[in-house]
C-alpha cells in the first residue's frame, strides 16, 4: 500500500481549512472527551472506557490490522475522526465511520468536506473499491451527509451495535466507479477546503 502515516506541518494557508492526517496519540484525550458527551453517544456509542481503552484503540490500528484512523482537522483545531475499519486489502472495501465531536460544530459543512477528503484518499491512494457504512435511520442529518456524498441505501437493518437504544440502521454503500461518477465528486478546488496530506 502506498500511503505513509505521516505528519505534515500546517501551512499558514491551511488556517482555516479542512484537511486530514492520520490519528495520533496526542488527539487522545479530546476523543475521550467528546466520547463522553451524551448528545455524540447518543448518535455513537460509547466508544471509549477511558484513557487505556483509547489507547488500545489507536493502538490496534494500522493497514496490516484493516484500521486506519483519520483525524478531521480545520485549521490547527481537531474537530473528529473518520475510521476506516474491517478493511479487506484483497476485495477492496472497508467499513466507514465519522464523528465530528462538539455538536455545535454540526451543520456547517465540516462533515461534507471531510467526507470528500477521506473518499478521495480511499478511492484514490488507498485504491478501496468500495465503502459501506451504518447509520441509525433516524439520524437524518447523517443520513443525508452520505446521500449527498452518493451512498445509496442497500438494506435495513436491525441495530447489533453500541448505540444505546435498539434502533434500526441503514446500511448504506459506495463504489470507486460510482463515486468517480457522482455528481459531489470533489474537484480540487472545490471540496475545497483542503487537501489530504494522507499521501
Ligand atoms: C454526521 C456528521 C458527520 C455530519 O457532519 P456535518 O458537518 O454536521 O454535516 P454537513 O453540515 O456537512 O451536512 C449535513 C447535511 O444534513 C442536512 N441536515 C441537517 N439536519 C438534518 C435533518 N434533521 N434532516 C435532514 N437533513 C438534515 C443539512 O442541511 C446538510 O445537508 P445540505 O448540505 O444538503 O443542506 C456530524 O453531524 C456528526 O459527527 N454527528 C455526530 C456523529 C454521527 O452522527 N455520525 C454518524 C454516525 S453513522
Amino acid at each position: 500500500m502506498a500511503t505513509e502515516w505521516t505528519r505534515t506541518q500546517i501551512e499558514p494557508a491551511m488556517k482555516d481549512t479542512v484537511w486530514i492526517r492520520p490519528l495520533c496519540a496526542d488527539d487522545l484525550e479530546q476523543l475521550v472527551a467528546w466520547d463522553g458527551n451524551p448528545a455524540v453517544a447518543e448518535l455513537m456509542g460509547q466508544r471509549f472506557e477511558g484513557a487505556d481503552s483509547a489507547r488500545a484503540w489507536l493502538l490496534a490500528m494500522g493497514p496490516r490490522r484493516g484500521r486506519l484512523g483519520v483525524a478531521v482537522m480545520e485549521g490547527p483545531r481537531l474537530m473528529g475522526d473518520v475510521e476506516l475499519e474491517h478493511i479487506v486489502w484483497r476485495t477492496g472495501e472497508a467499513e466507514l465511520r465519522i464523528c465530528l465531536g462538539n455538536p455545535a460544530e454540526w451543520g456547517r459543512g465540516l462533515g461534507t468536506a471531510a467526507m470528500h477528503l477521506v473518499l478521495a484518499w480511499a478511492f484514490g491512494p488507498l485504491a478501496l473499491r468500495r465503502v459501506y457504512l451504518r447509520v441509525a435511520v433516524d439520524n437524518r442529518r447523517a443520513v443525508r451527509l452520505y446521500e449527498k456524498c452518493g451512498f445509496g441505501k442497500r438494506a435495513k437493518l436491525p441495530s447489533t451495535g453500541r448505540l444505546r437504544q435498539a434502533r434500526a440502521v441503514w446500511l448504506m454503500e459506495l463504489t470507486a466507479a460510482s463515486y468517480g461518477g457522482a455528481a459531489g465528486r470533489p474537484r480540487a478546488s472545490a471540496a475545497g477546503r483542503g487537501s489530504t496530506v494522507l499521501e
